[in-house]
C-alpha cells in the first residue's frame, strides 16, 4: 500500500500522540476507512495531520476511548460514516493559487473561449469551479474579469460548488485573512474593504459568482460549461477508478472547445473519449 509501512514507521520516531489516538494509528485507520469513502490514502499523506487531529476532536466528543471503539461505532451507526466524510475534507485554498496558471488563463485560454462563445452567439462564458473551498477560486475568477485583460465580448457567469455547507457559510460572506490575498496582483486587492482582522470582497464583484452545495461523487450542475475547474480535489483525494468515472462525467458538461483545467500537480488516471491533453493539467473536449 503507498505509504504504508514507511510513513508509519515514520511517524513513530516523530509521534505526536495526543489522548490514545497515536499516529500510527490513526494512518492505519486512514488507510483502512478512506477507501470506503471513495478516497485514496495516497493523496491524504501529506495532509494527514489535519485529519488526524479532528478525528482527535470527533472522538473526544464522543467520548471514546480510541479509533478501535470508533471503527465498533462506524460497524453500528451508518451515518457516522458521513460525518468522518466531513472530516477527510481538505479545504486549503488561496486566492490565485499557481500565479502561472491564472496568468495563462488570462492571456491565453480566456480570449480563446470567447471567441468560440461569440462564434456561436453568446455572449457570456459559463464556469464552473468544482470544489470551491470558501471561494477563492470562483472569487479570483471574478476578479480577472473586473481587474485583468480579460475579453469584454463575454460576461462571465461562475458556478461554484462545494460539499461542505460551512465553508459555502464562509464563501457567501467573503470575508478572509491577509494571508488568503497574498498572491493577487496589488492593483486587484482594491475590491476588498478591510473589516477589522479581515478582507471582505466588495458586494459588486461578488455578483458573478453563484454557490451551490453538491457533492461531485454524486452529481454534477446542469448545464455545460465553457471553463471546468477541478483543482486539487478529485485527483488528488479520490480513488483511480472514481477519478476516470468524474472525468468522464466533467467532459459531459463541457461544450465542445471547452476546457478542463486541473490543480498543477494533477494529472488524468487515464485517457477519457473525447477529451484532448493539451498540458498534463489541461484538457480540450472536441469539437463537435
Ligand atoms: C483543497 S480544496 C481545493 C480548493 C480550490 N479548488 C483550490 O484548488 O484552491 C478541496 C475542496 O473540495 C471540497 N470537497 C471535498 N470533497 C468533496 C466532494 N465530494 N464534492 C465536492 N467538494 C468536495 C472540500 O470541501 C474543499 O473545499
Amino acid at each position: 500500500m503507498p505509504g504504508g509501512p514507511k510513513d508509519a514507521a515514520s511517524s513513530r520516531g516523530t509521534s505526536s500522540n495526543d489522548g490514545s489516538v497515536k499516529d500510527v494509528d490513526c494512518i492505519h485507520f486512514l488507510q483502512w476507512s478512506l477507501p470506503r469513502l471513495g478516497l485514496r490514502w495516497a493523496g491524504f499523506r501529506r495532509v494527514r495531520g489535519q485529519v488526524c487531529k479532528r478525528l482527535r476532536r470527533r472522538l473526544a466528543a464522543l467520548s471514546l476511548k480510541d479509533l478501535s471503539d470508533y471503527r465498533a461505532l462506524l460497524a453500528a451507526d451508518e451515518g457516522e460514516w458521513r460525518q468522518l466524510d466531513g472530516l477527510c475534507r481538505v479545504s486549503i485554498s488561496r486566492f490565485y493559487r499557481d500565479q502561472g496558471v491564472w496568468r495563462w488563463l488570462e492571456r491565453d485560454l480566456l480570449p480563446q473561449l470567447a471567441v468560440q462563445a461569440s462564434a456561436r452567439g453568446e455572449t457570456r462564458l459559463r464556469i464552473w469551479s468544482a470544489g470551491c473551498a470558501s471561494g477563492e477560486e470562483p472569487y479570483t475568477l471574478a476578479l480577472m474579469f473586473a481587474f485583468g485583460d480579460t475579453p469584454k465580448s463575454c460576461e462571465p457567469e461562475i458556478l461554484a460548488t462545494d460539499a461542505d455547507p460551512h465553508l459555502l457559510a464562509r464563501a457567501r460572506r467573503a470575508c478572509y485573512p491577509g494571508s488568503s490575498l497574498r498572491e493577487l496582483p496589488a492593483k486587484w486587492r482594491a475590491a476588498f474593504e478591510r473589516s477589522g482582522e479581515e478582507f471582505c470582497l466588495r458586494p459588486e464583484y461578488r455578483t458573478p459568482v453563484r454557490f451551490l452545495a453538491q457533492d461531485i461523487r454524486r452529481e454534477v450542475p446542469t448545464g455545460r460549461f465553457d471553463l471546468v475547474l477541478c483543482r486539487n480535489l478529485v485527483f488528488t483525494y479520490f480513488q483511480a477508478p472514481l477519478q476516470a468515472a468524474i472525468a468522464r462525467r466533467l467532459t459531459d458538461v463541457l461544450v465542445p472547445g471547452g476546457l478542463l483545467l486541473l490543480g498543477s500537480h494533477e494529472s488524468l488516471p487515464e485517457a477519457v473519449p473525447g477529451l484532448v491533453q493539451e498540458r498534463r493539467w489541461l484538457h480540450r473536449r472536441e469539437m463537435a
